[in-house]
């Protein structure tokens, strides 16, 4: 959805440079239709990612790629939707096109639409923002909002622990109790300082995997005895 303006606006800018060289008037008129499907596209992309926002509020607390996005998504609309509204008018108005600032702002645009789909591929990407699923972090971050919920009615640091601990998956590799695997044992074990050393660049990133649940999880591993194997929830 959001790759059909960028193709639109990317070519139409193209074939408004071929233009220049060649001057046929179908050029003239390609690179004006491009331009008019990607200003329609772009709107289009931006009232979806006004509804994704509002569900990726429930997904993540930290926005800021988003704000980003957004904002750079807005800029472009207005930039891109200037562009057409001028160039028709000057079709219209049978004037000669005004080449050099019609080619700066087409400069600037292409630039706005490589922002807007680095932060935009951002989001998507690692946070699993706005995939129904396929996001690396769509299934972490989906059940951090689940987590979120229990934070609300859990008052105890070590049940949220425990349960973190179950539905983050970190059971599979240290084990249900702790007790080690493909990861180490961390029975006994206080986690919340060298948690994101290992686990915050890749598996679990701060933004999505807050430190207060990892502070919960360190709740829950203090209390798992070395000896008994048995968790402690009380
Ligand atoms: C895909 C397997 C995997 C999952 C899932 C996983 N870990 Fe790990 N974890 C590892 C491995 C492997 C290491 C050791 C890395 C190393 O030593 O370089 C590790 C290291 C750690 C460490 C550093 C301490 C140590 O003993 O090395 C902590 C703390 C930790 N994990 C906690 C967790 C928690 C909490 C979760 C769940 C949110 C989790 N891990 C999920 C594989 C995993």
């Amino acid at each position: 959805m959001a790759h059909f303006p960028i193709v639109l606006l990317i070519l139409g800018f193209v074939v408004d440079l071929v233009y220049l060289k060649f001057r046929h008037p179908g050029l003239r008129a390609a690179g004006l239709l491009l331009l008019i499907g990607g200003l329609i596209g772009a709107i289009a992309a931006v009232l979806t990612g006004v509804v994704v926002k509002q569900n990726a509020e429930l997904v993540l607390p930290s926005l800021t790629d988003f704000t980003i996005h957004a904002a750079l998504g807005f800029a472009l609309l207005v930039i891109v939707g200037a562009l057409a509204i001028a160039r028709v008018w000057i079709l219209v108005a049978s004037k000669s096109p005004i080449i050099l600032p019609q080619v700066i702002v087409g400069v600037v645009a292409i630039g706005l639409i490589l922002a807007v789909g680095f932060y935009g591929g951002r989001l998507v990407y690692d946070r699993g923002i706005g995939v129904a699923e396929g996001g690396i972090y769509y299934e972490i971050a989906q059940e951090v909002v689940e987590l979120e919920r229990i934070r609300a009615v859990t008052p105890n640091a070590v049940e949220r622990g425990a349960e973190a601990y179950r539905r983050l998956g970190c059971s599979a590799c240290h084990g249900e109790q702790a007790e080690g695997g493909r990861g180490g044992d961390l029975k006994a074990r206080k986690v919340q300082e060298e948690f994101y050393e290992t686990h915050g660049s890749r598996n679990f990133p701060p933004e999505i995997v807050t430190q207060e649940i990892v502070d919960d999880i360190g709740a829950w591993l203090e209390r798992v005895r070395p000896s008994s194997g048995q968790d402690d929830e009380d």
